[in-house]
């Protein structure tokens, strides 16, 4: 389904990342995977690279607020074989958990930058690949708190709503160059990022008592959808947010 596409998935040294270029591995494609650390990027390249599949995941150590090596990570993978045709942004990061006036520029401006900044930037660098090549699927890793407000998360929501209508503006005007771009939108996804709402029994089994799928999301989950948005599978799809969250935005 991905044998010869080119695709970037960002944060993907574990996780939904990883997960993501897992399954698009299994399809074929090369993905070029990144994160900050170099020790578990390498890591998890060799757990990707070791399941057998018929892809390859390329390690490319980047840090999403860094233009720089936004710039070195597109050149590295279009240098691959002069496509690019899949865009996972997923790397995101929450330092600003908490009462939303506790929080100032430093911690606004680090969200902007690491959470909508990056995916704006690697949009830029990438779209014009792919409206030269005519085809190509952005995907934007967003969350169900874009869609409604979750307590003590003002500049995370904040963040993931920006990335819905980032998704919506350029599948507007990409959908003629036959470039796709659409959004997903987890629930809670067992992740070391949602830790905090999992790992104790008592406040795990509270959420879920609460969701229509009693079971706690897991990152292979995520990965099949974006593996649908990326694949021609979806060629009608543009623009969408595809919740994936158990039903929990139903109650
Ligand atoms: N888990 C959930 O319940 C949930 C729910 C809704 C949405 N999401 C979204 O799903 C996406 C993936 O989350 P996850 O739960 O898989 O998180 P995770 O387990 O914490 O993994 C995050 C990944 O991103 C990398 N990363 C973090 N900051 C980065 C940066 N500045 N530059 C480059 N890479 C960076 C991390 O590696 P390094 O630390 O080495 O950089 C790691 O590989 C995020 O966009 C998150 O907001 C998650």
């Amino acid at each position: 389904m991905m044998k010869g596409k080119t695709a970037i998935v960002t944060g993907a040294s574990r996780g939904i990342g990883e997960a993501i270029a897992g399954v698009l591995m299994r399809e074929g494609a090369a993905v070029f995977i990144c994160g900050r650390k170099a020790e578990t990027l390498e890591e998890a390249a060799g757990r990707l690279n070791g399941l057998g599949h018929s892809g390859q995941a390329i390690p490319v150590v980047a840090h999403v607020g860094k233009a720089a090596d936004l710039e070195a990570l597109v050149g590295r993978a279009k240098a691959h074989n002069g496509r690019l045709d899949v865009l996972v942004n997923n790397a995101a990061t929450n330092i600003a958990q908490g009462p939303c006036l506790e929080f100032g520029e430093v911690q606004f401006d680090k969200m902007i930058e690491t959470n909508v900044k990056s995916a704006w930037r690697l949009t830029q660098a990438i779209a014009p690949v792919m409206v030269a090549q005519g085809s190509g699927s952005i995907i934007n890793i967003s969350s169900v708190a874009g869609l409604r407000p979750q307590p003590q998360s003002l500049l995370y929501s904040m963040t993931k709503a920006a990335l819905i209508m980032m998704t919506q503006s350029y599948a507007l005007e990409l959908g003629p160059s036959g470039v796709r771009v659409n959004a997903i939108a987890p629930g809670l996804i067992q992740t070391q990022l949602s830790e905090f709402y999992w790992k104790d029994d008592a406040r795990r089994d509270r959420f879920l008592g609460n969701q229509p799928m009693r079971h706690l999301g897991q990152p292979i989950e995520i990965a099949e959808i974006a593996l649908m948005l990326a694949s021609g599978k979806s060629s009608y799809v543009t623009g969408q947010t595809i919740i994936v969250d158990g039903g929990y935005l139903l109650t």
